[in-house]
């Protein structure tokens, strides 16, 4: 015969139960007739099997009008906690789409600081997952207050702990600036959108018909706009994505990344590299491919990838040491800084250094990006803040140049002048003002025109500039370039620079902080 469960233990079940069925089924399907999962599922799905502890689920609202008294939902709109991911603790936060659309009340944001809170006293990641209608319209100001309450964590906490933002539906209005205040923002294909403004306001301001996915859509923020850093093809797959870029990053500012052995071997040597680089100079290769064949089993991950693609940016392992790289791509503009790869790279630097992981650069870069559209959207402004992120990074900083080191890009890519600690050379580099072409129409301008045959001079004389720059020992000869190597060679002697730079210790002069041109 069943045993009468305890009444009080009966209303903890009830409760728990009502709790994780938040809107309701009639919503939960209609919540996964969108392809999207339950607050909870996503949770289980981001976390070791298992490891989720709920925090608050018997949290609620506080709105007496608008008839919000006799709803009231044991948890409210959104699921938070802490768990592991390869046993490393992280906290997390999941709107719950089906409660209220995910709306920010009152105690939504206060559940969500609780864990920001708890995440930056005991020095563990914030993984927040939005599905959000915005600000709880009943709340009025409580939730625009819950909001800042927010945006002052991310603030507080950036730099502190690792923070990522996984958008898996609507997240709109100044609700956008919490995840654009965090690390980095995953978005899902078809299913997630950003916006300060939708499509209907935008059509009444400004006249312009644009559909929800052109507007803020996944693809838009990673191509576009910059704004996100990952696009996923699933929900599931940005979670499982998550979970990868977790086991590059330390837990916290204080502690160094993980070390991950893999079998691939510290001595391996690769031939292809040899012959990566070709002759001509204004051949492209891709900088990916070297990248790949350098590194730990292959294994590369990319930030950004379909943004500002001129530079490549992100983590891969190199004798088991995390790392950030930071590459020029020659296959797009021919590798060239402008606007935004310089943008993007100098983000990525700033989050490398403020969690102790090694910077390394491959270099191939002829220069900063000519035009007036380059000049009047602030080229001078913007790649500053890639010279200024590499000049103040006291992180390992190792360069390798694999071709054009040109002009200001060199002072820029990490060069040794501003604090490199290792600069190698493949002996394909090129490092000079400018390049060749460029180079003798200003100084031999005047011979050039009254040559005879101008185009057979300038040929000439285009050959012995590139003889004498067209190398890596003139700044090898003055201790710029602290060693030639042998493409072949990049692994090994990258390891061995990371296992000597193990311990560096360097910083900045005392200040508030600096003033990065932004
Ligand atoms: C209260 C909300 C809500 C909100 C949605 N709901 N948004 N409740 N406050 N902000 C409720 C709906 O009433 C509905 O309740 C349920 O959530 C699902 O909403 P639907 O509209 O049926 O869903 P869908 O068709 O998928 O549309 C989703 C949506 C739409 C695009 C997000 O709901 C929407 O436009 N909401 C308003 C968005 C908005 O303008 N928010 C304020 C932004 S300004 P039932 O009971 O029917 O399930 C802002 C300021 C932040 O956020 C400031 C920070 C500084």
């Amino acid at each position: 015969m069943d045993k009468m469960m305890n009444p009080k233990i009966e209303k903890l079940h009830r409760l728990r139960h009502e709790s994780k069925m938040g809107g309701g089924e009639a919503r939960i399907a209609r919540q996964r007739a969108k392809g999207k999962m339950t607050a909870h599922e996503r949770i289980e799905l981001l976390l070791d099997k298992g490891s989720f502890r709920e925090l608050d689920p018997f949290a609620v609202h506080r709105e007496r009008n608008f008839g919000m008294d006799e709803q009231r939902i044991p948890g409210d709109s959104v699921v938070t906690g802490w768990g592991t991911i390869d046993g490393r603790l992280v906290y997390v936060f999941s709107q719950d789409f089906t409660v209220f659309g995910g709306s920010l009340s009152g105690i939504h944001a206060e559940k969500i600081c609780k864990i920001m809170d708890m995440a930056v006293r005991n020095g563990a990641p914030i993984i927040g997952i939005n599905d959000s209608g915005g600000a709880r319209i009943q709340e009025g100001v409580v939730s625009l207050g819950g909001y800042a309450d927010i945006f002052l964590r991310n603030t507080l906490a950036s730099g502190v702990v690792p923070q990522i933002s996984a958008i898996m539906g609507p997240c709109a209005g100044g609700a956008v600036y919490s995840p654009a205040l965090t690390d980095f923002i995953f978005m899902v294909k078809e299913t997630s959108h950003m916006f300060i403004t939708g499509p209907d306001v935008v059509e009444t301001v400004t006249g312009e018909k644009v559909s929800f996915e052109e507007l803020g859509g996944a693809m838009t923020h990673n191509t576009k706009s910059g704004v996100a850093h990952v696009a996923a093809e699933s929900e599931a797959d940005c979670l499982y994505l998550i979970r990868e870029m977790i086991s590059f990053l330390p837990s916290n500012n204080m502690e160094d990344p993980p070390s991950r052995r893999s079998t691939d071997d510290d001595l391996r040597t690769e031939s292809t590299l040899d012959e990566l680089v070709p002759d001509n100079p204004n051949k492209p290769y891709d900088i990916i491919e070297a990248i790949r064949l350098i590194v730990d089993d292959g294994e590369f991950y990319e930030i950004q990838e379909h943004f500002a693609e001129n530079i490549v940016v992100g983590f891969a392992r190199l004798g088991g040491f995390s790392v950030g790289i930071i590459a020029n791509q020659p296959m797009v503009l021919a590798g060239v800084l402008d606007i935004d790869s310089s943008g993007k790279a100098a983000r990525f630097v700033r989050f490398c250094d403020s969690f102790n992981i090694p910077l390394i650069v491959f270099e191939d870069v002829p220069g900063f990006l000519p035009g007036v559209d380059q000049e009047h959207g602030g080229i001078i402004r913007n790649g500053a803040k890639l010279l200024y992120a590499f000049c103040e990074a006291t992180v390992p900083k190792i360069t390798v140049v694999t071709r054009k080191a040109y002009g200001g890009a060199y002072c820029v890519m990490n060069s040794k002048h501003i604090r490199a600690d290792l600069n190698l050379a493949w002996p394909t580099a090129e490092i000079a003002v400018m390049g060749p072409d460029g180079a003798v129409n200003i100084i031999y301008r005047k011979e050039l025109a009254e040559a005879q045959d101008p185009e057979a001079r300038k040929a000439e004389l285009v050959d012995q500039y590139r003889e004498h720059f067209a190398s890596p020992f003139i700044a090898a000869e003055l201790g710029y370039i602290d060693d030639v190597i042998a493409p072949s060679e990049t692994r090994p002697r990258l390891i061995n620079a990371l296992h000597m730079l193990q311990n560096k210790r360097d910083q900045n002069p005392p200040k508030k902080h600096g003033n990065i041109p932004l």
